[in-house]
């Protein structure tokens, strides 16, 4: 069996590579195109059908998108480009090739206001990332109607560069001392990234075994933290002071994050069979440890991109 994933450079794409690592697979990147890597613009219908076109494979999973509000918000065209336009591009050339698509989406597809939310619930986004993960969802079913949409609350794991997660930052925040006030208000399920990539891998799995699961699917962590309560945790696990840091309601009072977006998976563990779940607290010490120090890792230190 041949995979394509695109977005394999990215948070989730590097962990879907490894879950993968039992068929013949091909990761993408852009600007992080690195060793075994291949550079495609998704934004190019022509570079996903050369790609595509080489390698035939039988399922393709679309990890790119720009989830950064800093970087939407200073260049919102080229981030509708990569969230929207991209995973339509990527939908039409999988159903051309004849592959199997698991496309991932987002938790911010919903209000927060009523959770949980099943698959089938309403979807009313907050802000221009939710719009364009909704927009793409769409874009995806019409251009590829066997397509599986993935939505997934917010990812944390092994980072290359400290803003890559929320956690990663508000750990730096923690060991830095200085004041800062974080939301206690909007609710996240943060979910390891390596448990979403083995979702990733079950589904492709499941569709390329026939199986029908819906074109949308759920999948999240159970634990529920505001950022000010992983704030918390963080510095009771590494001993650090806590003092400098505020509960706020930063996130909430702007309007445009939903307050608690928790997502009702209950259909797909029996669909998928059993999934092994990473529970927050025994997993993030190792996520963070490494970026406590001002300076990060000693090696593999990224610049952290604007
Ligand atoms: N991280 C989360 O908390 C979270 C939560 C829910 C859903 N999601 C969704 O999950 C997916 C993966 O997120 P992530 O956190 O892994 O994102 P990420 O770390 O920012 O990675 C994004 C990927 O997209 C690639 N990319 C960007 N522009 C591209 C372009 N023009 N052409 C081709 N590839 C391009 C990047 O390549 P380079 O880095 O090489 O440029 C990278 O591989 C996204 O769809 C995101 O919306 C993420």
């Amino acid at each position: 069996m041949r995979a394509v994933i695109f977005g394999a450079s990215g948070l989730l794409g590097r962990s879907v590579m490894r879950a993968f690592g039992d068929m013949a697979v091909t990761g993408t990147a852009f600007s992080r195109g690195a060793g075994a890597l291949v550079a495609v613009d998704a934004t190019s219908a022509d570079a996903i059908a050369g790609l595509l076109g080489r390698v035939r494979p039988d399922v393709v999973v679309s990890c790119v998108g720009e989830r950064r509000p800093a970087v939407w918000a200073g260049a919102p065209d080229r981030a509708r480009a990569v969230n929207v336009d991209a995973a339509r591009l990527i939908a039409e050339g999988a159903r051309r090739c004849g592959a199997r698509l698991v496309h991932i989406s987002s938790d911010y597809v919903f209000d927060g206001t009523a959770p949980p939310y099943r698959p089938g619930s309403a979807p009313n986004p907050l802000n221009a990332y939710g719009r364009w993960k909704l927009l793409a969802e769409h874009a995806v079913r019409a251009a590829c109607p066997d397509a599986v949409i993935l939505r997934l609350p917010v990812l944390y794991g092994p980072v290359r560069f400290a803003a890559e997660t929320n956690l990663t930052e508000i750990a730096r925040q923690v060991a830095s001392g200085a004041p800062v006030e974080l939301d206690d208000v909007c609710v996240r399920y943060p979910t390891h990234a390596d448990e979403a990539a083995e979702v990733c891998r079950r589904l492709a799995g499941a569709l390329l075994q026939g199986q029908y699961l819906g074109s949308v699917v759920h999948w999240s962590a159970e634990q529920g933290l505001t950022k000010y309560g992983m704030a918390l945790l963080i510095a009771r696990r590494f001993r650090l002071p806590a003092d400098h840091v505020r509960a706020g309601d930063a996130d909430a009072a702007a309007g445009d994050r939903p307050v608690d977006c928790r997502l009702d998976c209950q259909n797909l563990p029996a669909a998928l069979g059993p999934v092994r779940r990473r529970l927050f607290d025994i997993e993030f010490p190792p996520a963070v440890e490494p970026w406590l120090m001002p300076t990060g890792p000693a090696t593999g230190r990224r610049k952290d991109p604007s």
